[in-house]
């Protein structure tokens, strides 16, 4: 496994460690038939924290949530929910753990037959709290997540993010000590997205919830992550803080699944390429945390004038950390080497993508 871990803030890291972790999985093994779902997954989420986990189609992410509300036994490994080992566990059993796991999901699953009140008071009901102090609680929560003024309405008349906003309610009702969110985005548009992203991140704060949050959308992520784990083929192939990894990617999975959100060499420009040394070499340079701050390029151009051009590029801000990537060009063969030295010098990450022949 790739680990970031030594890369997080300092304050933060020392702040998390000092919190007890809500899920731990230790090595946990789902096998079916040939296929290995989970093939060894050692993941911990702390109190407070809202962890991404993200992979592909088929990597494992389902299995992973049903091993931790018990619909899945693993063959082997433990799953602890608040330091409790649940796998041995009877079906009478994880009904009360199944409460302390609130859930939401891509098509929201709501009650049409019931009003948005009801449907969030529903776990309340099935607690066998009184009627009463069931609406009470749902018209919190309904004031919580912005819907105050829909408590008598049905599921059909709300929008997509409305319905989100009851499942989340919903989820909250039996107050959890973790919140599942298994593509919880996924069928929104991105305005909406935002907002319902917004909303999870504000409770996290609000309520200190622990938020296991379940994508395959790097944007998801991003916006409101504190820490992720990449899963591919049933495995961890890398986890840190969001911000140190998508300032170094370090397996391909988690490169690949950045393309879609980090700058990339436009492909006119990559097709024309060539590792033969003639022309202009083209760079990428990765710079993240507080080296990201500094004037770099200007720097650049004055130590070496007219050495290189701008191509592409841009400088993202996650958790509040610059994470610069550009793209550069030297036309001059001849001074590469001490752009390539000024740049390392400066801590960035360097490397030679090749070179273009073509005139610029
Ligand atoms: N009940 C099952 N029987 C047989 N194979 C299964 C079962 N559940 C999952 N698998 C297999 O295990 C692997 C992981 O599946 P899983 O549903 O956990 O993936 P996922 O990451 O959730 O994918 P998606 O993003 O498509 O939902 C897949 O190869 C899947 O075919
Ligand atoms: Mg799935």
């Amino acid at each position: 496994m790739n680990s970031h871990t030594n890369v997080a803030p300092i304050a933060t890291l020392r702040d998390a460690q000092e919190r007890p972790d809500v899920v731990s999985l230790i090595d946990v093994r789902r096998h079916f038939g040939k296929t290995a779902a989970l093939d060894g997954v050692s993941l911990s989420v702390r109190k407070g924290e809202i962890l991404g986990i993200i992979g592909r189609s088929g990597a494992g992410k389902s299995t992973l949530i049903r091993c931790l509300n018990g619909l899945e036994r693993p063959d082997s490994g433990q799953v602890l929910i608040e330091g409790r080992d649940i796998t041995g566990l009877s079906e009478s059993q994880l009904q009360p753990l199944r409460r302390k796991i609130g859930m939401i999901f891509q098509h929201f699953n709501l009650l049409s037959a019931k009003t948005v009140e009801e449907n969030v008071a529903l776990p309340l009901k099935i607690e066998g709290l009184p009627k009463a102090a069931r609406l009470q609680r749902a018209a919190e929560l309904l004031d919580l997540v912005g819907l105050s003024e829909k408590a008598r309405a049905y599921p059909s008349s709300l929008s997509g993010g409305q319905k989100q906003r009851v499942g989340i309610a919903r989820a909250l009702a039996a107050r959890p000590a973790l919140l599942l969110s298994d593509e919880a985005t996924s069928a929104l548009d991105p305005e909406t997205t935002h907002a319902i992203l917004t909303l999870l991140k504000d409770i996290n704060k609000k309520l200190d919830l622990t938020i296991l949050l379940i994508t395959h959308e790097m944007e998801v992520v991003r916006n409101i992550a504190d820490r992720v784990a990449v899963i591919d083929g049933g495995r961890i192939v890398e986890e840190g803080a969001v911000w140190s990894v998508f300032a170094d990617p370090r397996s391909e999975t988690t490169k690949s699944l950045l393309n879609t959100i980090r700058p990339q060499l436009p492909d006119h420009i990559g097709q024309s390429l060539t590792q033969n040394p003639v022309g202009e070499a083209v760079l990428s340079v990765d710079l993240a945390g507080p080296d990201a701050n500094a004037p770099l390029f200007a720097d650049l151009s004055a130590a070496l004038p007219h050495a290189f051009r701008l191509i592409h590029g841009g400088i993202d801000h996650i958790q509040e950390q610059p994470v610069a990537r550009f793209f550069i060009g030297v036309p001059d063969p001849s001074r590469l080497d001490s752009v390539l030295q000024f740049l390392k010098g400066r801590s960035a990450r360097v490397e030679v993508l090749g070179y273009d022949a073509r005139p610029v």
